[in-house]
């Protein structure tokens, strides 16, 4: 296995690795690096890949400038790494919702994680990351996402998460590889509040889709995300 980098947006690095046998046609798990002056990783990758991902980071900032470890929820693929990026990186903190941090992260990290009310932005110095809760979607209490204010660029974790080892960006439909792969994988809690979250998500016109699992996109990002509510909201209606 090999970990690609490619710059997705203006300092925004996505680190991709692919696991061939996790899913028909490859799985790829993707972190992300704000090259900001208080860098900012989003996602670990799972302990196990920790010499993978830290050398593609390592390859962008000196691993002891990494100021912020930030992920969707706490899954060991978004967050297994993240005591041992703590002991490489002496001034970095997690940064989460205060749910994850009351019922997971306070007991979890090596050092005391920065909880973040909904909606609170952290200042990178260069770059602007805005936390916003988005329980249960698309899956776990604790689960949020990261929207970066200058260049719009949401880090959607798992959502619209889609197989196979495509390229960093695409142009190509996003939605309904997403909707193969949910088929494949019942990965979302499909719940009344489910679509509306996605929704609001559309209404920030994100620029970019930053995707853990898949491709990233810079095409009809807002009418995708709408496109897969819609679909969701199908889904969550009684039969
Ligand atoms: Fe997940
Ligand atoms: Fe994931």
């Amino acid at each position: 296995m090999q970990t690609n980098t490619h710059e997705i947006a203006d300092r925004i690095y996505r680190l991709s690795t692919c696991v061939p046998d996790a899913a028909p046609g490859g799985f790829t798990f993707n972190q992300f690096l704000i090259d900001a002056d208080q860098p900012l990783l989003f996602h670990t990758g799972p302990r196990r890949m920790f010499p993978l991902v830290s050398q593609a980071v390592a390859r962008i900032v000196p691993l002891e400038r990494l100021r912020w470890i930030a992920f969707g929820h706490v899954e060991a693929d978004e967050c297994g790494a993240m005591n041992e990026f703590l002991a490489v990186a002496p001034r970095a903190e997690v940064a989460h919702g205060a749910i994850g941090c009351m019922v997971s992260l306070d007991d979890l990290c090596d050092r005391p994680p920065r909880k973040l009310a909904d909606g609170e932005v952290i200042d990178l110095g260069g770059r602007r990351v805005r936390h916003i809760d988005t329980p249960h979607v698309p899956h776990n209490w604790e689960a949020r996402v990261l929207f970066e204010e200058s260049t719009a660029t949401l880090f959607c974790g798992d959502l619209l998460t889609h197989t196979g080892d495509g390229p960093a960006l695409t142009d190509g439909d996003v939605v309904g590889p997403a909707l193969e792969a949910e088929a494949l994988f019942h990965a979302t809690a499909l719940a009344p509040a489910t679509a509306g979250t996605i929704r609001r998500l559309a209404d920030l016109a994100p620029r970019t889709l930053a995707l853990m699992h898949g491709s990233s996109t810079q095409v009809r990002c807002g009418e995708s995300l709408r496109a897969l509510a819609d679909a969701y909201e199908l889904m969550t209606q009684p039969r």
